[in-house]
This record gives structure tokens, C-alpha cells and sequence, in this order.
């Protein structure tokens, strides 16, 4: 059935072989294609360490639960923005914070800096800012705010995989970055995140946490992958084994070989496969300017280069166009749309516990409610980018 989608997954012919080599070694749980996933994606970032754990959700929970005791610090703050994917929000209840929400810019679809210090109070801990569809954030602003406030930066890139925010690659702003792998993300392993960051004693707390909180966090150990001496001598008495040793409350997050071997060959074609997305974002971008009347564009701002995960769609205030209309007509074309998140506390009924009233974050609500996204994938061809931009058309005649 003809359908351009908002993700793909495009197996490559070196990635079948490492996946067929894993099965005939029955060696599945996390191993060497974890470690060499985790050593390229670090590599590609340039920072010292990448922790690989199942999904980018646990990327975010572990990310910030390493920054205070879980089993304590019941009153500890992160600052979000009202709109992301729900997963950013669950992260934080999961890591034992309180979840404390920001307005979004209406331009840039990302946490409005201008409101992050009304937001802070005296047990904020963390500014967590989310790369949204792959726009980079204004990482200046925030970096500023939280060095006078002392706090901790972690980004959520779940969907920005190299962006750049003035020449530099988002993830490498603050403390610890959380990616996603998820299926319909820029780069996939079916399911999988990674934590990404410059401070050693981070990476190993990271380390830790993934494997329900071991005392040895060393890479070998926790991969499974040493022989029986620990590289960093981890030693205990002889009546304790250092694998069932927990230091603190962990998780059970670890990535296996099959999706690590799924992602290597990705990482390698990465600059390419983002190059391919751009170049379909420029035509959506250029295609669809002769209705920048209805729709808000997506297009890079002074400074940044988007790694565009999909392509949003605004529906503009005063435009008589309602999403369901749109949706439901590119739909029926073979066109796949997802809605462009929603306002979490305000919009989310998992969140309606924290008695926050609709209409106290109005960029974010609007956004919930008149926007939707689809796809700028590198398999989409330029074919099927007419195709899309002529259904729009055939759509504003009728309803415009
Ligand atoms: C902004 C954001 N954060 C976190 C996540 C969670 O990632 P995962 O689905 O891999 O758990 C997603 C997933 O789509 C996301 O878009």
C-alpha cells in the first residue's frame, strides 16, 4: 500500500550480517557491539563517554536520577517544557523528581528561555530543555540562567540527533544528554537511547544505574565482557561477588547486541542520512511557502542547523483550516500524520493530578491542538514530496 510515513527503518547489508553473526553466537545481552556502539556514538559527539541503556526514556530517567538520592530526595524540582512527548515528563517522576513545566515559544516549538526563572524556586535542581523535532533549543540562554541559578543542564535529543546549535552538536551543552532510538528517530536500533557526557564519575553513575545499580561500574564489568579480574581491580570480600553488588537503587536498562549492531552502521552514515533530511526539509520549506498564510514553516533560525526529525506543521492563528480537516485528507492520500504532542500538564490526563488549569500555557495548548507533523525521512523521494505538497494544495482550493 502507497504510504509516505513519518519514520523509516533500512536495513543495510553489513548491519544483516553482524545481526546473523550475533545469533549464531548466542551471545545476546549486552557485549563488544554495545561497547563499540556506545565508543562511536561517543566519537561522533566528541565527548568522553556514551552510555548505551533500552530506550530513550530510560536515557532520560537514569540522566537524572543521577543527580540526587532516589530514595530521598522527594522534593527536588526539574524544569520542562509544557510540550514534548510525554516520555520527558514520565522520566522525571520515574528519576524522582517533580516534573515543574515551562511554556513553549510559539516560533520555535522549543522551552521559551524567557520563562525558565519565574520557574525556579528553592528545590529546583535541573533545567531540562527538549530539542524538539531536531530544532535545537536557545542553548545560550539556558547555559546562562542555569550557571547564576547553579543548576544542573541535562538535554533531552531524543530528537535531534547532530543538530548544531552555533557549530556545536546539541547533547554536549550540559552535564549528560538523553537520545532516543526509537523507531520512527534519526537514528534507530527498534528500540534504544544513550546517554551521552564529559564527566567520567557521570558516565559511571550512568554506568550503574542501568544494571540496577552496581557498586563495580567499570565498562567491562558491567557488559559482561571482562574475564573473571575486574579491569579497575573493583575487589570485595571473598564471601561477596562484585556482579550481585548493588550501591544504590537501579534500573534494569541495557541495550543489547542486536539493536547495537542496528545502530552501528547508522552512526557511520549519519552526516548523510542528515543531509538527505535537510534536503527534503528545503523542499517542503521551499513548496510550501506559498502558504505561509495558513501554516507556520520549518526553517533554521541565526546560528542553528536543524536536524529535522519530521516536518511540523502549524495551522496559524485566524486560519479557518482545522487540523482534523487536514489530517484526515492526507490521511485518506497515503500521507501518515501524528499530532504534534500536546501541552503535558494541561492536555495529558496522566497529569491532571498536578491541578494545573487549561489555559496556563497557551503556546503549548495551541500547538496541542492545531498542530501535526509527517515525514522528511532520508528514504522519502523527491517524487513523493510533490506528491505531498500537491495534496496540500488540493486541499487549501477546497477548504482555503
Ligand atoms: C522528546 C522525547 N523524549 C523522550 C522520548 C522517549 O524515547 P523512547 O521512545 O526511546 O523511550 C521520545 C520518544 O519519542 C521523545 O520524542
Amino acid at each position: 500500500m502507497f504510504r509516505i510515513t513519518v519514520g523509516t527503518v533500512n536495513i543495510g547489508e553489513v548491519t544483516k550480517k553482524r545481526v546473523m553473526a550475533i545469533l549464531d553466537s548466542n551471545r545476546l545481552s549486552s557485549g563488544k557491539y554495545v561497547e563499540e556502539f556506545e565508543d562511536k556514538f561517543a566519537r561522533y559527539h566528541g565527548t568522553s563517554s556514551a552510555v548505551a541503556v533500552s530506550t530513550g526514556t530510560d536515557a532520560c530517567t537514569i540522566a537524572l536520577a543521577m543527580l540526587h538520592d532516589i530514595t530521598s530526595a522527594r522534593d527536588d524540582e526539574v524544569i520542562l517544557p509544557a510540550l514534548t512527548f510525554v516520555a520527558t515528563a514520565n522520566a522525571a517522576l520515574h528519576a524522582g523528581f517533580r516534573p515543574v513545566f515551562v511554556d513553549v515559544d510559539r516560533d520555535t516549538y522549543n522551552i521559551n528561555p524567557e520563562k525558565i526563572e519565574e520557574a525556579i524556586g528553592a528545590n529546583t535542581r535541573a533545567i531540562m530543555p527538549v530539542h524538539l523535532f531536531g530544532r535545537p533549543c536557545e542553548m545560550d540562554k539556558i547555559m546562562d540562567i542555569a550557571a547564576v541559578k547553579n543548576l544542573r543542564v541535562i538535554e533531552d535529543a531524543s530528537e535531534a540527533h547532530g543538530a548544531l546549535y552555533h557549530g556545536k552538536k546539541v547533547g554536549t551543552f550540559g552535564s549528560l544528554a538523553a537520545f532516543s532510538f526509537y523507531v520512527a528517530h534519526i537514528v534507530t536500533t527498534g528500540e534504544g537511547g544513550a546517554i551521552i557526557t564529559n564527566d567520567e564519575e557521570l558516565a559511571a553513575s550512568a554506568r550503574s544505574l542501568r544494571a540496577h545499580g552496581r557498586a563495580c561500574k567499570c565498562k567491562k564489568c558491567v557488559l559482561n565482557i571482562s574475564s573473571s579480574r575486574c579491569p579497575l581491580r573493583f575487589e570485595l570480600d571473598e564471601n561477596k561477588d562484585r556482579r550481585f553488588f548493588f550501591e544504590r537503587i537501579g534500573y534494569s536498562s541495557k541495550m543489547n547486541e542486536v539493536e547495537a549492531a542496528i545502530g552501528l552502521e547508522q552512526i557511520d552514515k549519519l552526516d548523510e542520512i542528515i543531509e538527505k533530511r535537510r534536503k527534503n526539509l528545503d523542499f517542503l520549506n521551499t513548496h510550501l511557502k506559498e502558504f505561509e498564510e495558513y501554516f507556520q514553516l520549518f526553517k533554521d533560525k541565526e546560528g542553528e542547523v536543524i536536524s529535522p526529525l519530521a516536518y511540523p506543521v502549524l495551522i496559524r492563528r485566524g486560519s479557518k483550516l482545522q487540523r482534523k480537516d487536514i489530517v484526515d485528507f492526507l490521511e485518506k492520500n497515503g500521507i501518515e500524520t501524528r499530532p504534534m504532542f500536546s501541552s503535558i500538564p494541561t492536555q495529558q490526563p496522566a497529569y491532571k493530578y498536578l491541578g494545573l488549569k487549561p489555559g496556563q500555557f497557551p503556546e503549548a495548548e495551541y500547538i496541542g491542538t492545531h498542530g501535526f507533523y509527517i515525514g522528511v525521512h532520508q528514504d522519502i523521494k523527491e517524487e513523493d514530496l510533490y506528491f505531498v505538497v500537491e495534496t496540500i494544495k488540493k486541499f487549501i482550493k477546497k477548504k482555503g
